[in-house]
């Protein structure tokens, strides 16, 4: 049997905790996996960044990916190989274009999803070029802002088109609130969404290929108490509801790792998806906690799934299916499943469970011995220390781990 190595870039920013845990216990499993003719071993190494040649070669079979979403030359190389060498990078770096929170409400409403009513407005104030003035004088319509206030209902969400970790979001309860926000909200561009309210489960819902948690989330809560510690206690439709919407977003825009939120209207039951343009989720031990070996074992499965297996790298996003779907005459519940199946399809789950099944049954064990060692709790602090002020390090480092010993000893119930 021939001997192949595969090679997984990790292309990271300020990421500490998940990589060390990922790369620790690719090590620990030490693989060699028959696939077809060839065994087929893996090697884990951190991408640099440097001048690339354009024609030199890619070293890596795949690229997972954390920083080029905001660092442009990483982008670059990133798009380069996927290009020029068939590498597998995950996400994909033309997706990012998809990220804006305003495109994907508009696919997932052109899908019939029941996102809440939204309105984008021009923002209060622009940066001043050459044609600024001619252009706004000539096309720029004055609007008022109260009414569309009242057309959209209170209370409403403003935030940014394009936003992220609740930067510029405020909640709107009334018109001299709609203003005063909107006079402070400056170069942005604003939507306003009508709220949600009130509902009484708020989850956000990981999906790494065809791997989906859900977890309760509590907005309210300190940031590390957000994630709702322990398993979710919904009922099966539900979660296949929110399985098959998380895969639908997943593989309409081609995210391989991506987090959507959906919250639960208390009196009509309905679930509405309000974020999830989050293709750089969330992967910090400090937030997840509980949740955190879940991911890192989840990334290993995906990654090591997609490496072994050569799976090809969908260059191009290809919209059709779903739209034929959307535009049959059926209940959205009905679209619903099939477009989970496309989901399904798209991210391989019956190939992936066989390969999971077939080579990386002792995973967990591992992990779950990973997640019992000094090492594991080194990089917990090692994390909480770059989140923390001094004094609260060991409090804070004993609150994760435990809430990580939390999880192993469920997975032990669940097992026996
Ligand atoms: N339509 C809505 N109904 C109810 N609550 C909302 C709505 N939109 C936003 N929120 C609240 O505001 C918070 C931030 O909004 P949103 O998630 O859209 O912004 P974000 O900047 O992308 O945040 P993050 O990156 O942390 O997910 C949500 O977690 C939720 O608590
Ligand atoms: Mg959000």
């Amino acid at each position: 049997m021939a001997k192949v190595k595969k090679r997984i870039g990790l292309s990271l920013g300020a990421d500490l905790c998940w990589p060390f845990c990922y790369e620790e216990i690719i090590k620990r499993l030490d693989l060699e996996l028959p696939i077809g003719k060839r065994k087929v071993s893996f090697e884990v190494e951190r991408v640099s960044i440097e001048p690339h040649r354009l024609r030199e070669t890619s070293r890596y079979d795949l690229v997972m990916d954390r920083l080029t979403y905001w660092y442009r030359t990483s982008r670059e190389w990133i798009k380069k190989i996927a290009i020029m060498d068939d590498t597998y990078v995950l996400n994909s770096p033309w997706t990012f274009q998809s990220m804006e929170k305003q495109t994907s409400y508009c696919a997932m409403m052109r899908l019939g999803m029941p996102i809440p009513e939204t309105w984008l407005v021009p923002p209060k104030e622009h940066e001043e070029t050459a044609d600024l003035k001619p252009t706004m004088d000539r096309y720029a319509r004055l609007f008022d802002l109260g009414e569309i206030g009242e057309k959209i209902g209170y209370p409403l969400f403003m935030k940014p088109y394009d936003g992220g970790a609740w930067v510029g979001v405020t909640k709107i309860d009334d018109a001299d609130q709609l203003r005063e926000a909107y006079d402070q909200s400056g170069r942005h561009i604003m939507h306003l969404q009508k709220a949600v309210d009130p509902y009484d489960v708020f989850v956000r819902c990981l999906g790494i290929g065809p791997q989906v948690r859900i977890m309760r989330y509590d907005p309210s809560a300190p940031q590390h108490d957000r994630y709702v510690v322990g398993e979710n206690e919904l009922a099966a439709d539900e979660l296949a509801l929110l399985r098959a919407s998380t895969l639908t977003i997943n593989s309409f825009f081609g995210w391989d790792f991506n987090s959507c939120e959906l919250l639960r209207h208390t009196d009509t039951r309905v679930w509405h998806p309000i974020d999830y343009a989050n293709a750089c989720p969330d992967s910090q031990v400090t937030s997840l906690h509980y949740h955190f070996p879940w991911l890192v074992m989840a990334k290993i499965r995906w990654s090591l799934f997609c490496a072994a297996t050569e799976r090809p790298m969908k260059l191009n996003q290809d919209w059709k299916p779903y739209f034929k779907i959307a535009d049959k005459d059926i209940s959205f519940e009905e679209k619903l499943i099939e477009y989970g199946k496309l989901g399904e399809k798209h991210f391989e789950t019956a190939k992936f469970e066989e390969f999971c099944e077939r080579h990386l049954g002792h995973l967990e064990e591992v992990v779950m011995d990973f997640f019992s060692s000094d090492e594991a709790k080194t990089i917990i602090r090692d994390k909480v220390k770059t989140m923390f002020p001094e004094h609260e390090w060991d409090e804070f480092t004993d609150l994760f781990w435990s809430r990580v010993q939390s999880w192993r000893e469920h997975q032990t119930e669940v097992a026996s």
